[in-house]
């Protein structure tokens, strides 16, 4: 069977650390598997590994600079960034992935990240305090919206001598990602997802409103798998400062629960799947005041009305074929609250975050989660990045999604 690396155009960006030696081997792989390889290396990865080492196993000129000295030739970086079928930059340095999140394009591997069209994949490869960082972590972030596959980086040793994760992916662990990224990149082309994420605010009067601490990223992060999958995203979004962007998602922007309603039931018949991520305000003034409400008294009460269950509702008009996934987000009999809301809102699974664990929830970078099946089966997720769990519910969509077709 010929590998899906065959014939491919795979643009290698090399920034400075000391797990630029494993490149070497990295290149040497994808050689061997077919793929037509140029190297990018920074000014600072030069300190780790020689060009020539990298030119000869890749076969082809390794490029630094905007201009060559020596051919006098310039090297076009929009070329570049359009001759790849793949850019994959390894390692990462913190330093270039605050430029890849800031669009900063000093060097020549920052501007034909900023001019490629392909796929990007970026392998992390830092100090563990580094890579925990909640600068670097937002700037994962930053990338992830933009639309880079991360290879988080593994855990081990690290140059510094400490113990931690900062390691850099394998390279043949590396090749198997790439490999599959050519394989299942499109395995949800033509298929189109509705996806409710983030908060909603329920108008007082013109300056106050109820809502709740949901950053919206986990909603986020399923969007963008998806869509890096090939699926067409319609992302019902409540207010959040996160900013998307992505050629296949649709950001339709919502404010109240009853908005996000709207937006959600005019796309519900043409989906495929629709993941119910939003946290939505379950009540809302009874009445909005035109004018700011003024201070009296020693008190004051608010009458709340219940606002639209928007899964509830949508899982009513639920067509064959559909998937309907929820979440649930419990503090006390989690188990049995996701397990019952499940059946209620006529979902295909669940998604059940806990408060009570730790690294899990709203604020939070990772998650931990458990997700509840229709046939009463359910499977834990270990504390993961909420990139990496909006992986998995993507997969078990495309699973549950394969099965609906062979029937
Ligand atoms: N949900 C929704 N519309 C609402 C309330 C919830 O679409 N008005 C969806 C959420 O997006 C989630 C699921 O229903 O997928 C469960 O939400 P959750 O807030 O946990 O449940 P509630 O039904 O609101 O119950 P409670 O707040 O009492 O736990």
């Amino acid at each position: 069977m010929s590998s899906s690396i065959q014939s491919k155009k795979i643009l290698i960006g090399v920034t400075g650390g000391i797990a630029a030696y494993k490149v070497a081997i990295l290149i040497r792989l994808l050689i061997k598997q077919g793929a037509e390889v140029k190297v990018i290396m920074t000014t600072s990865a030069l300190d780790f590994i020689t060009p020539l080492t990298l030119s000869t196993l890749s076969k082809n000129p390794v490029l630094v600079d905007f201009f060559d000295r020596k051919s006098g030739e310039w090297n076009n970086h929009v070329e570049l960034g359009l001759w790849a079928d793949l850019f994959l930059i390894a390692p990462l340095s913190a330093n270039t992935l605050a430029k890849l999140a800031q669009g900063q394009s000093d060097n020549l591997l920052v501007a034909t990240y900023l001019s490629a069209r392909c796929t990007v994949m970026v392998a992390p490869a830092m100090d563990l305090d580094m890579y925990k960082h909640p600068s670097v972590q937002q700037n994962f972030d930053t990338i992830l919206r933009h639309g880079v596959t991360i290879l988080e980086a593994g855990t081990g040793e690290l140059a510094s001598g400490l113990h931690g994760q900062g390691r850099m992916m394998e390279p043949e662990e590396m090749i198997d990602k790439v490999s599959i990224s050519f394989r299942s990149q499109m395995d949800l082309k033509g298929k189109v997802f509705l996806i409710t994420a983030g908060p909603t605010q329920e108008a007082i009067d013109p300056v106050r409103y109820i809502s709740n601490h949901s950053s919206g990223k986990m909603g986020i992060a399923i969007a963008h798998e998806a869509a890096e999958r090939g699926a067409k995203v319609h992302l019902a979004l409540g207010p959040t400062n996160l900013k998307i962007v992505h050629p296949n998602i649709d950001v339709i922007p919502v404010v109240s629960a009853q908005d996000m309603y709207e937006a959600a039931k005019a796309i519900h018949p043409t989906a495929c799947c629709v993941v119910f991520a939003a946290a939505v305000a379950d009540y809302g003034p009874a009445e909005v005041s035109s004018q700011k409400v003024k201070k009296s008294g020693e008190s004051l009460t608010l009458t709340l009305k219940k606002n639209v269950d928007i899964a509830l509702t949508l899982g009513r008009s639920k067509q064959e074929g559909q998937i309907h996934v929820g979440f649930a987000l419990e503090t006390e009999n989690e188990q049995e609250n996701a397990i019952q809301k499940l059946g209620k809102k006529n979902f295909d699974f669940i998604v059940l975050n806990s408060l009570q664990d730790k690294g899990a929830g709203f604020k939070t970078d990772t998650n931990k989660v458990t997700y509840f099946f229709k046939d009463h089966t359910s499977l834990v997720s270990e504390v993961l990045p909420k990139r990496e769990i909006a992986k998995q519910v993507v997969d078990l969509i495309k699973t549950h999604l394969d099965k609906q077709e062979q029937i």
